[in-house]
């Protein structure tokens, strides 16, 4: 029987609760598909700074190591926002970790069910089927990491500030290589986005890019957009992209715009691949939703788990090769939803469920399939 051997990250706010459900839903599979679940709970972000001092304890990083997978939740919240910036949640939590393993690639699914078109922000005659675009950002390079990255007085007083861009054109070549991957399964369109009209390192992005794909992937269709450009694509016609991708800090901002446009951030999982495998030979990744900790209403029960749940799925497709199980718990999602289980982000006047009743739909429709 495979074992499947992961971290769970809970992290603060909602974490916890959609975390429970989502663990459900796996549990739920695994006695259906015949895998043994071993699943390892340590703590990050704020909880962990209190009962710790630190977002990320080097116990659960140790955690993290020894798995094959981490199902993350969400971190941070009002509690530890007066800390300074570094030592916050998201930011002493996220960032060392895509670090400490090599997220280079995040995968960001921009989905909408044409069921649910009134979530999103667009007027439903443009967008008559949905939206399905695939965001992929590069994590773990650009400005987020370049050196140096600091603050100085001048010899006149003033103070200055500095980030640094920074690309190998390795680092294009790899995540470009994700990018072809997705598109291969999807429908063969990839744009890159980048900013070679002024910076050099999106010169050498788009040159890498274009000799990239021309050697590897010369069947698919390749378009580059500026990414003034593309963050205006995204509204005026979000469905023109099936894979759009890009670097750190633009895939940070175009995958905000995307899961705005997509409605709910409820509904939104994310995949962060590493560039190492794990002890099946697949990659090493952390899975999480898109929606972050959503203070307002952790612990009422009333957030909505499919995100996370769909996380799980992700984490199944690609850190353990179970395809089969990964799109049975997506379908279940779907038709949950479709159906009218509705919590009250996705409602829209309908009457809304609780955290535990949506994934009770899910695991319905898992176990009619
Ligand atoms: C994200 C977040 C993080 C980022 C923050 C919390 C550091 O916005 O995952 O998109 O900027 O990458
Ligand atoms: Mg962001």
């Amino acid at each position: 029987m495979p074992t499947l051997k992961f971290a769970v990250l809970a992290g603060d706010g909602i974490g916890p609760e959609v975390m429970t459900e989502a663990l459900r839903v796996l549990a739920h599979v695994a006695r259906q598909e015949n895998l043994r679940l071993e699943p390892t709970a340590a703590e990050v972000g704020g909880i962990a700074i209190d009962r710790h001092g630190r977002a990320l304890p080097d116990s659960t990083l140790r955690t993290c190591e020894a798995a094959d997978a981490i199902l993350f939740g969400s971190v941070g919240g009002p509690k530890w926002e007066k800390l300074p910036p570094k030592e916050q949640p998201e930011r002493a939590a996220l960032l060392p970790l895509r670090q400490h393993f090599t997220l280079f690639a995040n995968l960001r699914p921009g989905l909408l069910y044409r069921e649910l078109a009134d979530a999103s922000p667009l007027k439903s005659e443009r967008i008559p089927d949905g939206i399905d675009v695939l965001c992929i950002r590069e994590l773990t390079g650009g400005i987020y990491f370049g050196r140096p990255k600091e603050t100085t007085t001048l010899a006149d007083g003033d103070l200055q500030a500095v980030d640094t861009m920074v690309y190998r054109r390795s680092e294009i070549e790899r995540i470009t290589g994700i990018a072809i991957t997705a598109a291969r399964s999807r429908r063969r369109k990839l744009c890159s986005v980048d900013k070679a009209n002024v910076l050099e390192t999106s010169v050498l992005w788009r040159k890498t890019v274009t000799a990239y794909v021309a050697q590897h992937a010369p069947d698919l269709e390749l378009s580059h957009l500026y990414v003034d450009n593309a963050a205006m694509q995204l509204v005026r016609n979000p469905n023109q992209f099936d894979v759009l991708f890009t670097e750190n800090m633009f895939g940070d901002i175009l995958s905000d715009e995307m899961a705005c446009v997509c409605g709910s951030l409820g509904m939104l999982a994310s995949a962060s691949l590493g560039a190492g495998k794990n002890s099946l030979g697949l990659p090493f990744g952390l899975y999480e939703p898109a929606g972050g900790t959503a203070p307002d209403i952790a612990g009422r029960g009333v957030a909505n788990p499919c995100a996370q749940i769909l996380s799980a799925a992700l984490m199944l497709r690609y850190s353990f090769g179970l395809e089969k199980p990964a799109a049975r718990i997506e379908a279940a999602v779907k038709q949950a939803v479709t159906g009218g289980a509705r919590t009250a982000d996705i409602a829209f006047g309908q009457k809304a469920v609780g955290t535990a009743a949506m994934a009770d739909a899910v695991i319905a429709h898992l176990s009619a399939d």
